[in-house]
């Protein structure tokens, strides 16, 4: 029997994440939506491409959460935009009953699921699918550094013209304007960034990297970026099935590492079927180390919110 993979969520990046993933040919996929039809005629739709594409997996969509039962991986993408009108605390409490109630019912149907968390406030709704869903730590980790890493890797190779397998770079930190993309310790063939590149044109990749959420949005006007997100969940989710120890930035809960405690934070993590294995720590110098507390002063105030709020 095939592993399985279970997403909340079957909006733009659900459903492109369950394409990515049926690309690889890992596992059986459900997406699961409020929207009546919308998961099943997308499942269906996905699931008559694959004799064209020679994968024999299956694709089903259900608008109810018993089909998630015996999951080895939950994604949860569900949740809302902010709308016209509607302040950061409205979308801030929403999607962390959607993700929360998500959680407490999809628990009691895989009790083993590992859990990969994509609706933002991304770090927050880590620690709300943790505690809602009574969770070893081990288990909840948030998509968002590779990502982000992702995005400043494309931005050097189109600088540079180097391939994008010679390139790796390395973004920590709160998912957000605050993110810490690591210059120092980003490499292109093993060449430090900053060696590689001139000075004014990687603060403007950097730059970019951090708005770049934002670039996206702008374009598409409405909706969020969704392939790059998605590519990286699909990622995520090999490196844990395939049990690759794969070490990636992800956003997972720090107990003392990186000098923080009790929040999910953006660091390098080892992947394999436990989930998060181990967190890497780099040796970070002052202004590395500053830029990181400042990022997590802003998820510090997120999850003060989210109290305020009841949760
Ligand atoms: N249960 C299941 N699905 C839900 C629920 C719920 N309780 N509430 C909302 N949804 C669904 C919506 O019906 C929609 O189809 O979640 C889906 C979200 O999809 P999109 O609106 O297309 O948003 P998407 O671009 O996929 O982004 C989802 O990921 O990257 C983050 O910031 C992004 O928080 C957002 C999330």
């Amino acid at each position: 029997m095939k592993p399985k993979i279970s997403i909340i969520g079957a909006g733009m990046t659900g459903s492109t994440t369950a394409h990515w993933l049926a690309e690889r040919e890992i596992a059986d996929i459900v997406l699961v939506d409020i929207v009546e039809g919308m998961p099943q005629g997308k499942a269906l739709d996905m699931q008559e491409s694959m004799p064209v594409i020679g994968k024999d997996v299956s694709i089903t969509g259900s608008n109810s959460y018993e089909a998630t039962a015996g999951s080895d991986i939950i994604v949860i993408t569900a949740g809302i935009p902010r709308k016209p009108g509607m302040s950061r605390d409205d979308l801030l409490s929403t999607n962390a009953k959607i993700v929360g109630t998500a959680t407490e019912e999809t628990i009691k149907l895989s009790p083993n699921a590992i859990y990969i968390i994509l609706t933002n406030p991304l770090d927050v709704m880590c620690l709300v699918a943790m505690e809602k869903g009574n969770l070893p730590k081990e288990r909840v980790i948030g998509q968002a550094g590779i990502l982000d890493s992702a995005r400043m890797s494309a931005f050097i190779a189109m600088e540079t013209g180097v391939s994008v397998e010679n390139i790796n770079c390395y973004v920590l930190g709160g998912h957000g304007d605050t993110m810490v993309p690591l210059t120092r310790h980003s490499n292109v063939a093993g060449v430090p960034l900053d060696k590689f590149i001139e000075t004014e044109k990687l603060e403007a990749i950097v730059n970019r990297t951090r708005k770049g959420g934002g670039e996206i949005v702008a374009l598409l006007k409405t909706g969020s970026a969704f392939y790059a997100p998605s590519a990286a969940v699909a990622q995520m989710c090999e490196a844990i099935l395939k049990n690759k120890h794969l070490v990636v930035p992800c956003s997972v809960l720090l107990e003392g590492e990186y000098d923080q405690n009790g929040i999910f934070f953006g660091v390098p993590v080892q992947l394999g079927r436990k989930g998060f294995e181990r967190v890497i720590e780099y040796e970070l110098n002052d202004s590395e180390k500053e830029a990181l507390k400042g990022s997590a002063e802003h998820v510090d105030a997120n999850v003060k919110n989210l109290r305020d709020l009841g949760f």
